[in-house]
C-alpha cells in the first residue's frame, strides 16, 4: 500500500503540472471563470482515473506525454461531475476535496460555466495532435470519452441517481446506475489508457473487464465511506446518501454484504489482468487501494 501510494502520488504530480499550465488564469471578465475552473480541478483529488489511463498506457510503454493528456481530459471530465454534483440542485454539498465548493467559493452560475468550460476543454486536448500523431486514434478515444460521460454515461447515471431518491431500485437498476455514474469514467480511463498506447483488441478488452469490476468496487467504497467516515476524514459532507435516500448498495445489502461485494469486484477485477504479468503490478494495487482507502 505504501509503495502504491509512492506510485499514485508521482503520477499526481505529473497531473498537477499538466492542469497547470492547461488551465492558466487571465486578467479581465474571464479571469473569474478561468479561476474557478482551476479552483475545481487543481490541487486536490486523488487523481485515479488519471493513474488508470497513464499505468495502462505504461504496460505498452505509451510516451507519457501523450497518456498525461488522456490523464487530464478524463481528469477535467471528473472535475466538472463533481461541481456540477455539489449544486444546490443536485446534493447541495458544500464541501469539496476539504475545502469549499466551486459554487460556495464563487456562485453557481459561475460553478455552472467552469464546469461547462472543463468538460468542453477536455475534448479539446483530446482533438490536439500532441495527444496522438494519428487522428483516427484520437477520434476513437474522443468518441469513447464522450459516450462514457454523456447521456449513456456519466450524465445519465446522474440522471438516474437522482430520480432514485424517491423511487424503490432493486440490485440491478442500483447496478446499472453505478456503472453509468462512476463506472464509465472508470471504464473509459483503462481504455484509453490501452488505446493511445496501442494496445490489440484483446488487450483493451482486458482492460474493459478490469476497468468494470473496478469502478462498481470504486462507488460502493464510496457509498461504504459516506456512511461510516467523518468529513473532515472525506473531505465532503459525510452521512448525505442517506439523509437524502439515494439508491446504494448499503440500503440493500447491508454494510457488512456491500463490504463483501466490494470484496468480490476487487478480486475479480485484478484477476483479468494476469494476461499481462508483471507489467499490471501498478494497476493491481490501485485496485487493493481502492478497497482500502479511508476517503
Ligand atoms: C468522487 O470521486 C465521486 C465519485 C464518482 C464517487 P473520487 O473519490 O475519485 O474523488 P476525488 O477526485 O478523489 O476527489
Ligand atoms: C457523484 O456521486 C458522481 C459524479 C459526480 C458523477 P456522489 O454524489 O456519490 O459523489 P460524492 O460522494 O459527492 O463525491
Ligand atoms: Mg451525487
Ligand atoms: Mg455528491
Ligand atoms: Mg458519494
Amino acid at each position: 500500500m505504501t509503495a502504491f501510494k509512492e506510485t499514485i502520488a508521482e503520477t499526481a504530480a505529473l497531473i498537477e503540472t499538466a492542469l497547470d499550465d492547461f488551465l492558466p488564469t487571465c486578467d479581465g471578465p474571464l479571469g473569474r471563470v478561468a479561476d474557478a475552473m482551476r479552483w475545481g480541478a487543481l490541487d486536490g483529488g486523488k487523481r485515479l482515473r488519471p493513474f488508470l489511463v497513464i499505468a495502462a498506457a505504461d504496460m505498452f510503454d505509451a510516451p507519457r506525454a501523450r497518456s498525461v493528456r488522456v490523464g487530464c481530459a478524463v481528469e477535467m471530465i471528473h472535475c466538472y461531475s463533481l461541481i456540477h454534483d455539489d449544486l444546490p440542485a443536485m446534493d447541495d454539498s458544500d464541501l469539496r476535496r476539504g475545502r469549499p465548493s466551486v459554487h460556495k467559493k464563487y456562485d453557481d452560475a459561475t460553478a455552472i460555466l467552469a464546469g461547462d468550460a472543463l468538460l468542453t476543454q477536455a475534448f479539446e486536448i483530446l482533438a490536439e495532435e500532441e495527444t496522438h500523431p494519428d487522428g483516427v486514434v484520437r477520434c476513437h478515444i474522443a468518441l469513447e470519452l464522450a459516450r462514457a460521460s454523456g447521456k449513456a454515461g456519466m450524465v445519465g447515471g446522474q440522471m438516474i441517481d437522482i430520480y432514485a431518491e424517491q423511487k424503490d431500485f432493486d440490485l440491478a437498476g442500483v447496478t446499472q446506475l453505478q456503472r453509468l455514474k462512476t463506472g464509465a469514467l472508470i471504464r473509459f480511463s483503462a481504455r484509453g489508457g490501452g488505446m493511445v498506447g496501442g494496445g490489440s483488441d484483446d488487450e483493451v478488452a482486458a482492460l474493459t473487464a478490469y476497468a468494470e469490476d473496478l469502478g462498481l468496487s470504486f462507488q460502493i467504497v464510496d457509498d461504504i465511506l459516506d456512511a461510516t467516515q467523518d468529513a473532515e476524514t472525506l473531505g465532503k459532507p459525510a452521512g448525505q446518501d442517506a439523509e437524502m435516500d439515494k439508491a446504494t448498495f448499503i440500503k440493500l445489502l447491508g454494510m457488512d454484504g456491500a463490504k463483501a461485494k466490494a470484496a468480490e469486484l476487487v478480486s475479480s477485477a485484478k484477476a483479468h489482468l494476469d494476461r499481462f504479468g508483471d507489467a499490471a503490478a501498478p494497476l493491481k494495487g490501485a485496485a487493493d487501494f481502492v478497497f482500502e482507502r479511508k476517503s
